[in-house]
């Protein structure tokens, strides 16, 4: 499966297999989270085996079961990264897919707590993802337009429908779907549109998709 490919079968899924990562995609991913870690310069670290970060039993957390892997982003405290936690991130999340993994991101629904301890003094929790082997793959959500998310109307180059495409497939949270993606000066640009929880992540997972599926650079 390459990456397109993982674009479109992804769907978040929170009940997963009570079966550990085996050691061969271990190696991988922590191999590709190295090169997100020193690409980026954002906290991302990756906790296998550890069932305590969205609960088990009685005490677990939403509808989550048996996610008990987790990849944790971070940043400075004083810097805003929540925009490259999602570009980072959601890279992660469609490699993650690639190797016969599922996965699901969390703002809220887990112990932020137990997460903290885990991180430096100094460092900024901003969300995290949990990955598995799914019970299933998931399935596919309601989905805005591709006229609802472009902001200037008129033909577009076929590049550009592509990326907008490739946008509206990802994983926002609480599906809210607000940016606007348009082009300025030839190159495509996208933006916040509207309040709600975590846009700035969101925007940074959109923008990962259309780069992918365009081709081109968003600024
Ligand atoms: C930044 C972000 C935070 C999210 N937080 C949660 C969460 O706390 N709990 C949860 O169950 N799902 C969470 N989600 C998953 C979204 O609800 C889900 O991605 C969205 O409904 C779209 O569905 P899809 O991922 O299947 O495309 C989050 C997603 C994103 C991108």
């Amino acid at each position: 499966m390459d990456i397109l490919e993982a674009i479109e079968k992804r769907h978040s899924v929170r009940v997963y297999k009570d079966k550990p990562i085996s050691e061969d995609v271990r190696q991988k991913l922590d191999a590709f989270v190295e090169e997100c870690r020193k690409d980026s310069g954002i906290g991302i670290r990756v906790a296998y085996d550890t069932p305590e970060i969205f609960g088990s039993g009685i005490a677990h957390y939403g509808s989550f079961k048996n996610a008990n892997n987790v990849i944790i982003l971070s940043g400075d405290k004083d810097e805003d990264v929540d925009e490259k936690c999602g570009y980072y991130g959601e890279k992660i999340v469609l490699y993650v897919q690639t190797l016969g993994l599922n996965s699901c991101w969390a703002a809220l629904t887990y112990s932020r707590g137990k997460v903290r301890k885990m991180l430096d003094d100094g460092e900024k929790l901003c969300v995290v993802i949990a990955f598995g082997y799914g019970e299933t793959d998931g399935v596919e959500r309601k989905s805005k337009s591709i006229e609802e998310v472009v902001a200037s109307k008129g033909d577009m180059p076929d590049w550009f429908r592509k990326g907008v495409e490739a946008a509206l497939l990802a994983p926002t949270a609480v599906n809210q779907q607000k940016f606007k993606f348009g082009i300025k000066d030839g190159n495509p640009v996208a933006v916040v549109a509207g309040r709600g929880p975590c846009n700035k992540v969101d925007l940074g997972i959109v923008k990962y998709h259309f780069e992918v599926a365009s081709g081109r650079k968003v600024e």
